[in-house]
């Protein structure tokens, strides 16, 4: 039988879809219709506005997956009525979870990795930041509370964090002590960092894949400058590492970097599975490097299969798929599957660096270098050199006329007179669309010779998104 079998009801004759009733005129839009339409047509409809939102492969703002293999769009299909919180009904995907967090336990080096490992899916880094976030304000608040000192000033110290740790920090009454930037310095430093620290410093919050610039930040030198500050001063303060990126690059194209359960200092970890985890949209993990680091009053236990699940969320239900499909990714890739895809992307953002940095007018900030950060490059205009007239934005504008999305933006604090230019290379950006990026570029450089620009795009006008 076909998709739409319309054939037998007079009202919805199997005519043409575009010649339709329905579809000869504009649909009602923000009002319910009083009648049904036929699925073919509402599907049509649907269909057709979306192809407004762009080309999402060409969006290369995005950490997020953009390409899934045949395999999992079936997953995904044949889950889609799986509630990943029913753990009494659908076992066995409360098993794959459970054996994704231990798999990531493995991978983060946890003292607890084989027997077991402390975490839980989520729907991205977002909330998984503020499950990490929580633990450390609810583990910070019980130590104060034995202390007989007050828990009514909670900090937490960060460098130039994505927006989910804003979030956190008022969501929970948090103080966010965000460290501003230096010219030259993009990312927190160990010195920085301690100038912050006191008795209601719940946590440090290095990023692994800095939002702005894709930098790793220097966890190890943080936590060796927290050693000396707990030998000095008693003052033992933890650190979660924001792996919202990296969490799933750096075990893979990094391995000799210590920046995870290596360090006893660690003591939770949040990253995305739907980023560099491969997963479809929708998917994040936060782990807990030992049971003792996550208190007990945040979980919520379910009983399961005679067993206990322990449940720590801010959503109930939620699709089951995504985590089937990270499942997938790690049965289907392995390590080496992972290391070859994240490799070609930094091929990739390497080989666009070079062609960008001989452009002329740009200055790279960071060039896609494997040890140092995620698989994307970040650029600014030269100083001093004369482009007059165009800004970034109105180079991101004119790509945008190809269908490229690459975002221009200002730094954060202090440094936001400094406007740059992001690509995310991930699965699917391939070396070839890259050449043919490039070519654009150069293209829209040669039409601001041609067209100089008199009045600049602003980054009100012109900044996109970029987080
Ligand atoms: C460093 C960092 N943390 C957190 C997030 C938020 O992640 P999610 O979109 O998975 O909620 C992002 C997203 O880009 C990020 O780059």
């Amino acid at each position: 039988m076909p998709l739409h079998d319309t054939s037998k009801t007079s009202e919805f004759p199997d005519e043409a879809v575009y010649a339709s009733t329905d579809l000869s005129v504009a649909m009602p839009k923000y009002k319910m219709p009083e009648h049904e339409h036929s699925a073919r047509h509402a599907y049509q409809v649907v269909h057709d506005e979306l192809m407004l939102d762009g080309n999402s492969r060409q969006n290369l703002a995005t950490f997020c997956q953009t390409f899934a293999e045949p395999e999992i769009h079936q997953l995904m299909d044949e889950c889609i009525d799986k509630n990943m919180i029913d753990k009494d009904e659908y076992p066995q995907t409360a098993e794959i979870e459970a054996r994704c967090v231990n798999i990531l336990a493995d991978l983060w080096n946890s003292p607890e990795a084989g027997g077991g490992g402390t975490g839980c899916s989520t729907t991205g880094s977002s909330e998984a930041a503020m499950l990490g976030g929580m633990a450390l304000k609810w583990r910070w608040r019980e130590k104060m509370k034995k202390a007989g000192k007050p828990t009514d000033r909670p900090n937490m110290i960060t460098g130039p964090v994505q927006i989910c740790w804003h979030k956190f920090a008022r969501y929970w009454d948090v103080e966010l002590r965000e460290i501003p930037l230096e010219e030259g310095r993009w990312l927190m430093n160990p010195e920085e960092v301690l100038k912050r620290c006191d008795e209601n410093t719940i946590g440090v919050v290095p990023t692994l894949g800095v939002t702005f610039t894709c930098q790793y930040e220097p966890v190890k030198a943080v936590a060796e400058a927290l050693d000396k500050l707990q030998a000095d001063t008693g003052l033992d303060i933890p650190i979660h590492v924001d792996g919202a990126s990296g969490g799933f690059l750096a075990p893979f194209c990094a391995p000799e970097l210590e920046w995870d359960f290596r360090i006893p200092r660690v003591k939770s970890i949040n990253t995305s599975g739907h980023k560099f985890g491969l997963a479809p949209l929708g998917c994040g993990w936060v782990i807990w490097r030992e049971k003792q680091d996550l208190p007990e009053d945040l979980v919520f236990n379910v009983n399961y299969l005679g067993g206990n699940m322990p449940t720590f969320a801010l959503n109930f239900s939620r699709p089951g798929g995504q985590i089937v499909a990270q499942y997938y990714n790690f049965l289907r890739l392995g390590k080496e599957g992972y290391r070859n895809i994240h490799t070609a992307c930094y091929d990739t953002a390497r080989y666009m660096a070079e062609e960008i940095g001989a452009m002329g007018p740009f200055e790279m900030i960071f060039d896609g270098d494997m040890k140092s950060g995620i698989p994307a490059l970040a650029w600014k205009i030269k100083d001093g050199f004369d482009t007059r007239g165009y800004t970034l934005y109105d180079l991101a504008d004119r790509l945008r006329s190809r269908g490229w999305q690459v975002p221009a933006y200002s730094m954060p604090a202090n440094q936001e007179s400094v406007v740059i230019q992001r690509i995310l290379v991930r699965h699917g950006v391939s070396r070839d669309l890259a050449s043919l990026l490039m070519d654009d570029m150069r293209r829209c450089l040669d039409w601001f010779v041609a067209h100089p620009v008199t009045s600049p795009l602003s980054e009100e006008e012109g900044g996109g998104y970029h987080h």
